[in-house]
């Protein structure tokens, strides 16, 4: 055998297995010089085949190819696929996938209000008074008085004027981005920046450049060299970054963009209801005027229980917004039931700050226990998410892997999503967690990386296989 046609790497006997490390090798390769040319932003899809390809043929697609690649290694190792697992109810601290519990550090259901009573009941309600659909965009037919509630809420949360809200997160920061910037503008972003507004740039035509992770002073220097080359220039950071679970000096970043007259984004996705004594994110963890930064954006998908995304600032942002982005223009309003949960989390948010303080001490707690251990944490400052780095994408997956068959449910984070020799283990923390489970986690984490490391890298023990 070997290779069969469609990406295929399956069958038995030496000649597959020297096509299979041959393969692996040579997506190694490319994979580390990929990331040492294109820095941490994620790599541009691979390079075009030299041969024709059927336009019909997905099979052929080289990506596809180099997936079925790893696949294909993953089986020889026996390692199961840990994407796609399906949950057989609400993920909390533990989570039943497969009828056995897990403990659970792989959802974002931060302040455990997603199957709250309250916040179901809302959403219960809600469904009665207007159905699961509101069966039109807002523009036309699909306003109902929820959307303006959740959009006054989330403002007064941020302290801004008004909020809009949209059906995905990821599709807010594309659609906002992509409108508000244009040809002539430059969008400057963090290195480890989110992959929707990475996105969101490309479409908007603008000029992009990163700068270095939480690096106030190398944006300043940048914007000294080229901000007279554009019209408009947008910068956007996170409140708290979703892979290395570390947050920006907003105040700093406030004063640069101040400088060099810019606008300031910050996607607070992984940040509201996390950071900040009362969960009311980084402006409110830096004591900093929130009408400081432009443009507020958060999703309703982490800690308000549900899904969608929203832009929260200045009356004229918001209300360009809602006739000139296509994501709010074209697409349906928000499902009735989500707007509902996510104005009940909110109100449980503010009526039980522990929750926010709860969350902060296990943070805390679990990266205090990791660093004794000797784990690779990389900067993350102890919020709901903390790495463990172990330097490897497929280190990474086999790590998941035996993490799982000990009753853990933790993600690995692999090449492209963060840079290979930066691939992890990610943790999300939440209220909910105990301190003794936390305590287990790292035990059982401490000695599975402890033993996958010793066994030097994957290739190798292939290789001896
Ligand atoms: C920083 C950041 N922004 C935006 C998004 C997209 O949000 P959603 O998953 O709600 O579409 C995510 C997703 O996790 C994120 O981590």
């Amino acid at each position: 055998m070997s290779e069969t046609k469609g990406g295929g790497y399956g069958g038995k006997g030496r000649g597959s297995k020297e096509a299979l490390l041959a393969g692996l090798r040579a997506a190694d390769r490319s994979r580390k010089t990929k990331v040492d040319a294109a820095g941490p932003t994620p790599a541009e899809p691979a390079a075009a085949p030299s041969r024709r390809i059927k336009a019909f043929d997905f099979g052929e697609l080289p990506a596809y190819r180099e997936l079925r690649l790893h696949r294909a290694a993953a089986d020889m190792m026996g390692i199961a696929n840990p994407f796609f697992r399906s949950h057989d109810g609400l993920a909390g601290a533990s989570s039943r996938i497969g009828n056995r519990d897990y403990l659970n550090f792989a959802s974002y259901n931060y302040l455990g209000l997603n199957g709250h009573s309250a916040v179901d009941a809302a959403a219960k309600a809600a469904i009665d008074r207007y159905g699961t659909s509101v069966s039109a965009s807002r523009l036309v037919a699909g306003e109902r008085p929820i959307h303006r509630e959740l959009e006054e809420r989330i403002a007064a949360l941020h302290g801004v004027d008004d909020a809009v809200v949209m059906v995905s997160g990821h599709a807010t920061n594309v659609s906002t981005i992509g409108t508000l910037l244009g040809r002539k503008d430059l969008v400057l972003f963090d290195s480890l920046i989110h992959n929707s507004v990475v996105e969101g740039a490309r479409l908007s035509g603008a000029a992009r450049l990163t700068f270095p992770h939480n690096d106030w002073r190398a944006l300043s220097k940048l914007l000294e060299k080229v901000r007279h080359d554009y019209d408009h220039v947008l910068i956007v950071i996170e409140g708290l970054y979703s892979m290395d679970g570390d947050v920006p000096d907003l105040a700093r970043f406030i004063e640069v963009k101040a400088e060099h007259d810019a606008w300031l984004m910050v996607d607070e996705a992984h940040s509201l209801g996390v950071v900040g004594e009362t969960g009311r994110g980084i402006a409110e963890l830096a004591g900093v005027d929130p009408r400081g930064v432009e443009i507020w954006m958060g999703t309703l998908s982490k800690t308000l229980s549900g899904c969608g995304g929203y832009i929260a600032g200045s009356h004229a942002l918001v209300e360009y917004l809602k006739v000139k982005t296509p994501g709010f223009v074209y697409s349906v309003g928000l499902a009735p039931a989500l707007a509902a949960a996510a104005i009940a989390s909110i109100e449980v948010m503010e009526a039980e700050p522990e929750r926010v303080a709860r969350l902060r001490r296990n943070g805390l707690f679990f990266l205090k226990e990791a660093r004794r251990a000797g784990l690779d944490t990389g900067h993350s400052e102890g919020y709901s998410v903390v790495p463990i780095i172990v330097g490897g994408s497929p280190q990474a997956a086999v790590l998941a892997d035996r993490l799982y068959l000990r009753g853990l449910n933790v993600l690995p984070i692999i090449y492209p999503a963060v840079p290979e020799k930066a691939a992890r283990l990610r943790f999300f923390l939440t209220a909910l967690h105990t301190e003794a489970e936390i305590a287990e986690a790292v035990r059982i984490t401490a000695e599975e990386v402890a033993s996958v490391l010793a066994a030097g890298s994957v290739l190798q023990q292939l290789g001896a296989r």
